[in-house]
């Protein structure tokens, strides 16, 4: 087992697949009771099989049963110590090939999902005075993107609900991470063109880089560096000018 961990029990949603399940077994490894939510079981008993954890079937898009189900996780398991809302989709949005279902399944899925699961844990761990609450938004979520309006824009609604809920909960003890990961290998990032991700991340190496961000209690983790960079040069640019460059990479 590796070095020993702040948390006893963690909630990972999405874990079948791509970070959540890389995650869900970083913590696994440490000892931690990891409760891995999704909607595809026989994956997610695989995991089971492979690193011990408890799966848990869970369609976040239905926000009211995701609250329901995650404040219930918390009092059933003695409390949550850690909760990751990592389960997330991602589609272009095209204009000309405007598709309101995709559109309405990022908002339900990376906005409502994201937000039921962590609000779902916060009243347990105010009344406990801890807890680590985590969520995934990406460096989109940091820059206008061409093709991209609804995905950037939901990513932009996590890492702004965390921004601001990290003011009411860490005087309570609490404390709240926002993730902004570049492009890493999972299924979502696998229906892209090759050669169009730059600085793209093997997912372990991923995975190990935000466990190791939550280890140092990280208020805001974006990586890597070097499109993180770019990202803060970029939101520096005139706008004209930054719109000229945008549209190159339409
Ligand atoms: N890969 C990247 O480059 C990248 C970059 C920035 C941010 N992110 C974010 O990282 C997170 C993980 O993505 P990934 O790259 O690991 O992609 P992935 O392999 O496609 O994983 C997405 C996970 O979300 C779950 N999910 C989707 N819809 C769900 C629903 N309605 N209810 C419950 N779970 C649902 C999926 O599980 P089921 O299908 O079993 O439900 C799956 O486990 C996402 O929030 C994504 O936006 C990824």
């Amino acid at each position: 087992m590796s070095a020993a961990v702040p948390w006893k029990t963690a909630l990972v949603t999405g874990a079948s697949s791509g970070l959540g399940r890389g995650l869900a077994t970083w913590l696994a490894k440490r000892g931690v009771k990891v409760y891995a939510a999704g909607r595809r079981l026989e994956l997610l008993e695989s995991l089971a099989a492979e690193a011990g954890v408890v799966p848990l079937q869970l369609d976040v898009s239905d926000g009211d049963k995701t609250f329901a189900a995650v404040s219930k996780l918390d009092a059933d398991c003695g409390g949550l110590d850690l909760v990751i809302a990592n389960a997330g989709v991602g589609e272009e949005t095209r204009p000309r090939k405007l598709r309101w279902g995709s559109i309405k399944q990022m908002i339900d899925v990376n906005v409502t999902g994201a937000t039921a699961t962590l609000c779902g844990a916060i009243p347990g761990m105010m009344e406990r005075k801890r807890g680590h609450l985590v969520g995934i938004s990406s460096l989109a979520g940091l820059l206008p993107l061409p093709a991209n309006s609804a995905y950037c824009a939901t990513k932009s609604f996590v890492a702004m609900f965390l921004n601001s809920l990290r003011l009411d909960v860490e005087p309570h003890g609490l404390v709240v991470t926002s993730i902004h990961p570049g492009f890493v290998k999972s299924e979502l990032t696998a229906k892209n063109k090759p050669g169009s991700m730059p600085f793209l991340l093997e997912t372990e190496d991923a995975v190990e880089r935000m466990g190791q961000a939550l280890l140092r209690r990280e208020a805001v983790f974006s990586f890597p560096w070097q499109l993180s960079g770019a990202i803060g040069f970029a939101n520096a640019m005139p706008r004209p000018l930054l719109a000229a460059v945008l549209k190159k990479v339409r």
